[in-house]
């Protein structure tokens, strides 16, 4: 969501800026701009749309060695040409752009800008306004810039250029990323390393509260007092190639395809090597010392936290609550005297989860984030942090994510459970590499997959997934990926709950897909496929191999009870993927989406 790019150096901007953006469309936008410094002053482009339409605009004979370009996801003021970033201030000295959002704009507009003329409905203009109003007052650009960052409620990534100083750009940061890179002559600024890889994988980690001024040849980091901080850059554990889509038309294609390498780098990173898992040794006391867990996530991740709490209870026999952060802060449940706050989120900045964890350490309970990247705002405000292994998931819709979350999921509640001395009948490693198995197996049966998306969702505009038990947790899983990528409506259902009030959307034809993978619940959902059907809708059952029948659409092989989720999500990942390609939207980056959702 929202995406920032810096430089500053001896080469021309414009392309780096652009191809930075480019590299950040995946965490999703609806506008685009970049500007750029030379002795002739700023150059300013915007546009409503994608960056290929910002190239387009971009007049190429314009040469400059420093500039700042971002991706808008709108917030406030919709997406438009004018509320485009950057935004400048009133005279034009500063321009800027920003993540995150200010809350106390309009108290800020009223207090000290009410004379100023506002070219855009956003609350980033108030920042830069505000800048140049304190300018006037002070007459230094750094302090100027200080002052309004104190000023500042809310979250921000910023990045500004001084049209009178051609060798610094003004960066600030509280709660939304932002990373400085270092170069040999050039430094660059970037929401996710993602964005600048291609020119360096030294980074410094910029924390909440920070001003930086980073110019050519060195970059100096302040508190909002002036008051220099020395930090040490970290090398950026990312490979260039895993941002690739390589041979494959969407990366979320080659995210799908990738889950049975992630399963299997997920043994070996939880494996030492006489086979036993391994696991920090504070995780392990704090799973432990707890009395119950709260799993705080949203959307996939969330469910990926329903199933986290059937392995947990089932094997280590704690008892879990999973609850949707952006619920989470305002409807608190009672607590229980020695909880433990597990954080699931693959970008590790989503801001519903991050303000419960702010809430969670003021009342000094402990807390463990599962993320997909170490050194991500939760994964560093967090006491523990486990990794997913995945690498990075650029596709909108996650999948690799979400199965990586279960595994290391099932992973921590075996640990758990041995830890506490419970004798279990469940080998996680053996079995995870046995799913793997299984779900290289599905991603050969593509063809299959696009048969019957063909068949059930081509010309659908509802459908439903009914499951019970492990089964209803995919199922929404999979009815999130369908309306996701494919828009259409879709729900996930517990197969025993249609019946009261749901079931009157069954229409002739309306396309039900059940998941039978459960021995014990496989008698009953079956009844209410029949249910459905004979109300006229069209049935595709996706069983597992042991408890399948023939009139079933597809079978996948049978693997253990508790990790059929691994498996039976990889059919229903597929399903969307096709539904959204034959319908022709834009797979990696649907409407209205962000990857890495850094408002609440
Ligand atoms: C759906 C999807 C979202 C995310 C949610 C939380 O495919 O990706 O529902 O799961 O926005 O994001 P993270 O996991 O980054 O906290």
């Amino acid at each position: 969501m929202c995406g920032i790019v810096g430089y500053i150096g001896q080469d021309d901007t414009k392309e780096i800026l652009l191809n930075g953006l480019e590299k950040l469309e995946y965490r999703g936008y609806d506008s685009a701009g970049i500007a750029t410094l030379n002795d002739q002053g700023v150059h300013l482009f915007k546009v409503k749309g994608r960056i290929a339409a910002l190239r387009e605009s971009v007049d190429n004979s314009i040469h400059a060695t420093m500039g700042i370009g971002q991706t808008r996801w709108a917030t406030h003021g919709v997406p438009s040409k004018e509320n485009a970033h950057p935004h400048q201030s009133a005279s034009g000295r500063f321009t800027l752009v920003h993540n995150g959002v200010i809350e106390n704009y309009q108290d800020l507009k009223a207090e000290y800008l009410r004379d100023i003329h506002f070219a855009s409905d956003t609350d980033t203009e108030v920042i830069v306004q505000l800048i140049e109003k304190l300018f006037t007052e002070i007459n230094d650009t750094a302090e100027a810039f200080r002052k309004a960052m104190s000023q500042l409620k809310g979250s921000y990534a910023i990045a500004m250029i001084d049209r009178e100083d051609h060798d610094t750009l003004y960066v600030a940061k509280n709660k939304s990323p932002l990373l400085v890179g270092l170069g040999d002559g050039f430094n660059v600024v970037a929401s996710d390393a993602m964005a600048t890889l291609n020119l360096t994988n030294q980074y410094l980690e910029i924390h909440d509260q920070e001003i930086v001024l980073v110019r050519r040849n060195y970059v100096e980091i302040q508190d909002l007092n002036g008051q220099i901080i020395h930090r040490e850059a970290f090398v950026a554990q990312i490979d260039a190639s895993d941002i690739e889509k390589g041979t494959y038309p969407h990366f979320m294609l080659k995210e799908i395809d990738e889950q049975p390498f992630v399963m299997r780098k997920i043994i070996n990173e939880y494996q030492t090597e006489d086979n036993q898992l391994k696991l920090d040794k504070n995780v392990r006391e704090a799973m432990n010392n707890c009395d119950r867990i709260y799993i705080i996530a949203a959307g996939t991740s969330y469910h990926a936290g329903l199933v986290g709490k059937e392995f947990i209870e089932k094997l280590a026999k704690i008892p879990v609550e999973v609850h949707i952060a952006s619920e989470f802060s305002y409807n608190m449940p009672l607590l229980s005297d020695k909880p433990l706050f597990i954080f699931i989120s693959q970008s590790g900045e989503t801001a519903d989860s991050r303000a419960v964890l702010v809430k969670i350490k003021e009342m000094g309970y402990p807390t463990l984030t599962i993320t997909n990247v170490p050194g991500s705002t939760l994964s560093r405000e967090a006491d523990y942090t486990l990794n997913l292994y995945a690498g990075p998931e650029i596709a909108v819709a996650s999948t690799k994510a979400y199965t990586a979350q279960i595994a290391v999921l099932a992973i921590l509640a075996v640990d758990t459970a041995k830890t506490k001395g419970f004798s279990i009948d469940f080998d996680p490693m053996q079995e995870l590499a046995i799913a793997a198995n299984a779900m290289e197996v599905l991603t050969a049966q593509k063809d299959t997959i696009e048969e019957l998306t063909r068949k059930y969702l081509d010309t659908t505009r509802n459908a439903f997934f009914i499951g019970r038990s492990t089964d209803y947790h995919v199922c929404m899983e999979g009815a999130l990926k369908l309306k996701e990528i494919s828009y259409i409506q879709a729900e996930g259902f517990a197969g025993g709950e249609l019946k009261h009030g749901t079931i009157a959307l069954i229409e002739e034809g309306t396309p039900v897909i059940a998941l039978a993978t459960q021995e014990n619940v496989n008698y009953a959902i079956r009844g209410n496929v029949q249910e459905v059907v004979a109300r006229g809708a069209s049935d595709m059952v996706i069983s597992m191999k042991g408890l399948e029948q023939d009139t079933d659409a597809f079978v996948i092989p049978r693997v253990h009870e508790l990790l059929t989720p691994l498996v039976s999500v990889v059919p229903l990942q597929l399903l969307a993927y096709y539904a959204a390609l034959h319908r022709g939207c834009d797979v990696d980056k649907p409407r209205n989406l962000a990857k890495s959702v850094t408002v609440e």
